[in-house]
């Protein structure tokens, strides 16, 4: 089997470069080790960003995003029992969407089909071969039988423990990597949202979140240990827990209360790979780098990349111009370490940390404060949450 691109991961990153790789008449194969309704119905992020919405639009598959999706002008912070919302239209111009990531993949994986596209399911990349020519390779095993995509280019776009990010020689790649002491406790919920938008609760208990998926759905987050494990928290100690983290001082905001579809355990961590490629083969999305998911970033670095890297194989094999392709890694890695700093900054306000004194949680307090009453602040958290202008 041959292409131009050999994409491994259907996931938001690998799909979207397919998409627009194809768009620009530029074929491509993306090989995906799951099958199809996995890949549609896996519960990750939800906050996409103005200018990732603006350009699922642009390339025509914004469509259901904008008709079902929220978009969403503000989040608020709740510490020492009082809302504040952060207004992000009055300080930045921009907004962004809450459109579940699953939701995108599924409208990818779609667009794909209708347009012909070639996304193998059930196709598990095993090596990555001949980086350092002019003609790498990807093996791979479909239907029991080992098989060969002959590419010009090998785009990684497999998560963190993919087959793309270990074919980088080590001598040449860094990693930098941070672990933080505590996870998120998830649950996906059948019950109307109690709030409009999205409410980021620092406690003395631990952090929460209140985000949703659609009018119906919630989705919840708590901070819980690293080591926690799932069998202890039934359904009514998560919600009374909630309870307890979202409770305001003067207001009878309730939680609202449904059957539990889904609970998960989210370690947090921070990983950047760098340089982002070698030769013919480029990682894009979370086989690169990984973000905590406090500033809902992960999937919008992931369609960044793509973007990027849509262009550069453009003018590679357009115009014959690689000065993008050679500067793929440099160019990409700017916004991935602001994405990095933003993510580790907002999980370092809102999580008290396990081992933390008083001393501690009154210096968290005061910068939630000043956050909130501060413009130039509450700016320099708009501007990166609702993402920074493409480069
Ligand atoms: N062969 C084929 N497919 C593979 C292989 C392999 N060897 N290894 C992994 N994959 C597939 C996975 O099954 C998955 O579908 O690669 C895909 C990677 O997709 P994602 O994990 O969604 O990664 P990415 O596209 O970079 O999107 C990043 O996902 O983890 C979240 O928070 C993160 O929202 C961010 C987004």
């Amino acid at each position: 089997m041959r292409t131009t691109v050999g994409i491994i991961g259907a996931g938001p990153a690998g799909l979207f470069l397919s998409h627009l790789l194809h768009r620009r008449g530029i074929d491509s194969v993306v090989l995906e080790r799951r099958d199809r309704s996995y890949c549609e119905s896996r519960q990750r992020a939800g906050v996409v960003e103005h200018s990732v919405a603006e350009a699922l639009r642009a390339s025509g598959v914004g469509e259901r995003m904008d008709r079902d999706g929220f978009v969403h002008e503000g989040i608020e912070l709740r510490f020492d029992g009082r809302g504040h919302r952060i207004d992000f239209p009055a300080l930045t111009g921009r907004n962004v969407v809450i459109y579940a990531q699953t939701e995108i993949v599924t409208d990818l994986i779609a667009r794909r089909i209708a347009d012909g596209g070639r996304v193998l399911f059930d196709a598990e990349a095993t090596d990555v071969e001949g980086i350092d020519t002019e003609s790498p390779r990807v093996r791979f095993v479909a239907d029991g039988s080992e098989e060969v995509l002959e590419c010009d280019y090998v785009a990684a776009c497999d998560g963190f423990h993919g087959v793309g990010r270990s074919a980088l020689p080590t001598d040449s790649m860094r990693c930098f990597d941070k672990g933080y002491p505590f996870a998120w406790l998830g649950i996906l919920a059948d019950v109307a949202p109690s709030c409009d938008e999205l409410v980021y609760a620092h406690h003395p208990r631990g952090f929460a979140l209140h985000s949703m998926r659609s009018e119906s759905v919630s989705r919840l987050y708590l901070q819980v240990p690293s080591d926690t494990d799932l069998g202890d928290w039934p359904d009514e100690r998560v919600w009374d827990e909630l309870d307890t983290r979202f409770a305001l001082r003067d207001d009878d905001w309730a939680l609202r209360r449904g059957p539990v579809t889904d609970k998960s355990l989210t370690p947090m961590r921070s990983v950047v790979t760098e340089p982002m490629q070698h030769g013919r083969l480029f990682l894009a999305g979370d086989a690169a780098h990984i973000v905590p998911p406090t500033g809902a970033k992960g999937l919008n670095l992931a369609m960044h990349d793509a973007l990027l890297l849509a262009d550069a194989f453009t003018s590679a094999h357009t115009d014959g111009d690689t000065s993008g392709l050679e500067g793929y890694s440099a160019t990409a890695l700017r916004r991935v370490w602001r994405a990095e700093h933003f993510s580790y900054w907002m999980t370092s306000l809102l999580h008290p940390a396990p081992e933390g004194s008083d001393f501690d949680r009154r210096l968290h307090l005061s910068h939630l404060d000043h956050i909130v009453s501060s413009p130039a602040a509450a700016t320099q958290l708009a501007e990166n949450y609702t993402g920074l202008p493409r480069v």
